[in-house]
């Protein structure tokens, strides 16, 4: 085999009909305890080897030397909001900021209007992501009817119709009594429930965190507890029912705690973690220059988000979190908003993050400082969220589908939210450097993302 040159992966995407070999890479594979150069081979969509592959006759080379070659990210928490609110995004785009970021599978949170209430709603999104889909596409189930606390989701149906997970995402299942519903339907249907963990009794009128920074800028504060006493409550349910309770974008140091007591009792509990609840804090709501010429003016709507951005100790126990294990993974909860939702003033702004399309970069600046291992942020994007919904995903050991991130974890780039995939342009990082960026994003052995 004579050496190749970095060529361009493809001149644009498609199923190349023969063996694909991804060559020279550092293969990181936390499932399998892999960090090692070698090749990957796919064929018919699936790994059908790994090791260094001797005859390349015929088979199409991207060459990967110099790169992480790694499983393609799985996304537990996704807002691709078809059908309903097409104007901030579609399966099309939202899939399309999916590769664009390394993301091969994203679970669609069901707040759209109609709400993923129904099989009806579920085959909708099926069938749109296999048409126009680039990344896979898992849909996740309300808990209820029309996502509106009182009455329950059928369910069964709903698993019967083929979702991963349930949620009211967006909202909280505030009722206790239909949470330990939700939890006990959800043992018969197999699946765990995903509570958006916020008691609304003290989040009410709430802006921003409540700390230091909401009383210097006089915005009404959101405190940690409205997180922390619903993940203590969901914990004793999750109990009492024997369900598998999921926390949706954990954000307050003190839920940690909630967790790690359950478990210790044998509790079913995982929990996801944001890229923005791992890196930033609520200063940025006062302000921030990224660079001499980027900068977020105070009470900038990019900002908001929920839950919201806390302080350096939150977001700090994030990351050890994550590291000893009390979080799962990280989960983008990528939340398109048009510019009529959030070009209004701070309180009538929407809630969200465009973030698929950041999120390795900003992760990685985890592993620039030290914080974290490089094999500990693929695991959180990999492995460990396919365990939490048992998706076929996450590894690339023979057999498995063919989905590769490619990615330089050193490549420096500017955020400029103009040029993302994505509808939604509403991040706070626009103008920030990162450090950290996706090459090539291959789907059962299509390469549907390239940046060579
Ligand atoms: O900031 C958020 N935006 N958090 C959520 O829980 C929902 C999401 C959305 O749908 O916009």
């Amino acid at each position: 085999m004579t050496a190749t040159t970095r060529m361009p992966l493809a001149t644009a995407p498609g199923r190349f009909a023969g063996t694909v070999v991804i060559r020279g890479g550092r293969l990181v594979d936390p499932a399998r305890g892999i960090d090692a150069v070698t090749d990957v081979a796919i064929r018919d969509g699936r790994v059908i080897d790994v090791g260094t592959v001797v005859d390349t006759s015929g088979v199409r080379v991207i060459d990967a030397r110099g790169l992480v070659v790694a499983p393609g990210f799985v996304d537990l928490h996704a807002h691709l909001r078809e059908p309903g609110f097409e104007y901030r995004e579609t399966i099309a785009t939202g899939t399309a900021a999916a590769v664009a970021g390394g993301f091969t599978s994203v679970c669609a949170m069901p707040n759209t209007e109609p709400a993923t209430d129904s099989p009806a709603v579920v085959e909708f999104v099926r069938q749109a992501a296999r048409r126009e889909g680039s990344a896979r596409v898992y849909v996740i189930g309300a808990i209820t009817a029309g996502r509106k606390g009182k009455v329950l989701a059928d369910m069964l149906e709903l698993a019967s119709a083929g979702v991963v997970a349930f949620s009211d995402d967006g909202d909280c299942v505030a009722d206790p009594a239909l949470m330990r519903h939700a939890l006990a339907y959800s043992v018969a249907a197999g699946r765990p429930v995903v509570q958006h963990a916020e008691e609304r009794a003290l989040t009410t009128g709430a802006q921003m965190n409540e700390g230091s920074v909401s009383a210097r800028l006089g915005l009404p504060g959101w405190p940690r507890q409205a997180e922390e006493v619903i993940v203590a409550r969901d914990c004793e349910l999750a109990a009492l029912t024997g369900a598998h309770l999921h926390v949706a974008h954990v954000s307050a140091a003190g839920t940690l705690d909630f967790i790690r007591r359950a478990r210790a009792k044998g509790t079913r509990v995982t929990a996801e973690v944001t890229p923005h609840h791992l890196t930033l804090t609520d200063d940025l709501v006062g302000g921030h220059w990224w660079s001499a010429t980027a900068s977020l003016p105070p009470y900038d709507t990019r900002t908001k988000v929920n839950p919201p951005l806390r302080e350096a100790g939150d977001r700090d126990a994030m990351v050890s979190g994550l590291r000893d294990g009390t979080i799962d993974c990280i989960a983008t909860d990528h939340a398109p908003h048009g510019t009529t939702d959030k070009h209004v003033e701070y309180a009538a702004a929407a809630s969200g993050i465009s973030n698929l399309e950041t999120a390795l970069g900003s992760v990685l600046a985890l592993v620039h400082s030290g914080a974290l291992g490089l094999v500990e942020v693929v695991a959180a994007l990999t492995s460990r969220p396919a365990a939490v919904f048992r998706l076929e995903a996450g590894t690339l050991a023979p057999g498995a589908p063919g989905d590769v991130v490619i990615f330089d974890p050193d490549r420096e780039w500017c955020v400029d939210p103009a040029q993302f995939a994505s509808k939604g342009r509403n991040t706070p990082l626009a103008g920030h450097v990162l450090r950290g960026q996706v090459i090539a994003t291959i789907v059962g052995g299509e390469v549907l993302h390239d940046r060579s």
